[in-house]
């Protein structure tokens, strides 16, 4: 079972998770022989790339979900693991050089609770990172797919879609919420990443399995509007049975503590 969502997610959106990573650990700047935690790790995209830079046992990751928390641990020996919600870190403050997140704030209950929560764990003179997909523009495995959902559903697309209702998703919204929440020096970037499939059906075999908002709606759409979705969402993006690749941008955030 833990693997079952892992793998689903690996095959969605965790397909940019590694190259987003690296972008991520680039923008926040995360020196040589730093302490670094990963809040909402997920699988361990991120966690393993902070594993590779600073060794597993300078990293620790945390997240609310049992079967990716195992999922973490098993594919990142020697990182700390725990299941905890950003809002409520069981670490001692000052533990970490670096507070990173990876399309986690807009999945928080309380995104200022959590951010004020990874500034506490975070050293003064600390970072404090996170970015969050560009889900109404340029994140393209998810706008256009709410754009068919859209075209096939109607209100009820409208009102599950992610470029609608993910909080902390604009141009700039996370960089308002990094000041708000008494971080300094607070620097904003664009990250934009690629990954490639196979072909459409590459694409499509995890949204079934409810994997993620999107997948949670398209699993619950009776028979017919989940082939018309199908439909639709291959012609808007204009790919086949040939090989592609999309590109994604996520809006990014720094501050020190
Ligand atoms: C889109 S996934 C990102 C996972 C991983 N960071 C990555 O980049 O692949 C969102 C993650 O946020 C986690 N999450 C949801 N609510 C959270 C909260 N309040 N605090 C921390 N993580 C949370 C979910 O369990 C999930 O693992």
């Amino acid at each position: 079972m833990f693997r079952g969502q892992a793998d689903a997610y690996d095959r969605f959106v965790g397909r940019y998770s590694a190259r987003l990573a690296a972008e991520l650990v680039e923008f926040a700047g995360v020196p040589a022989g730093a302490r670094a935690v990963d809040v909402g790790c997920g699988p361990g995209g991120l966690t393993a790339v902070l594993a590779e830079r600073l060794g597993a046992a300078n990293v620790a990751a945390a997240d609310p979900s049992e079967p990716f928390v195992q999922a973490c641990r098993a594919r990142n020996p020697g990182v700390e693991v725990v299941v905890a919600a950003a809002e409520a870190l069981p670490f001692d403050g000052a533990a970490f050089d670096v507070a990173l997140s990876q399309l986690v704030v807009n999945f928080m209950k309380d995104a200022q609770a959590g951010v004020r929560e990874m500034a506490r764990v975070t050293a003064p003179g600390g970072t404090v990172a996170s970015c969050v997909w560009d889900y109404g523009g340029e994140m393209t495995l998810l706008a256009t797919y709410w754009k068919a959902a859209r075209e096939v559903t109607g209100e009820r697309g409208a009102h599950a879609d992610e470029g609608a209702v993910m909080k902390w998703s604009g141009e700039g919204e996370l960089a308002v919420l990094w000041e708000t929440c008494g971080l300094r020096d607070v620097r904003s970037d664009a990250l934009t990443v690629s990954a490639s499939y196979d072909g459409f059906e590459d694409l499509w075999a995890p949204l079934p399995s409810g994997v993620g908002p999107a997948g949670a709606f398209c699993a619950s759409l009776p028979e017919d509007e989940r082939a018309a979705l199908h439909d639709a969402y291959r012609e808007l993006l204009g790919v086949g049975d040939e090989p592609f690749e999309l590109t994604a941008r996520a809006w990014a955030a720094a501050g020190t503590r």
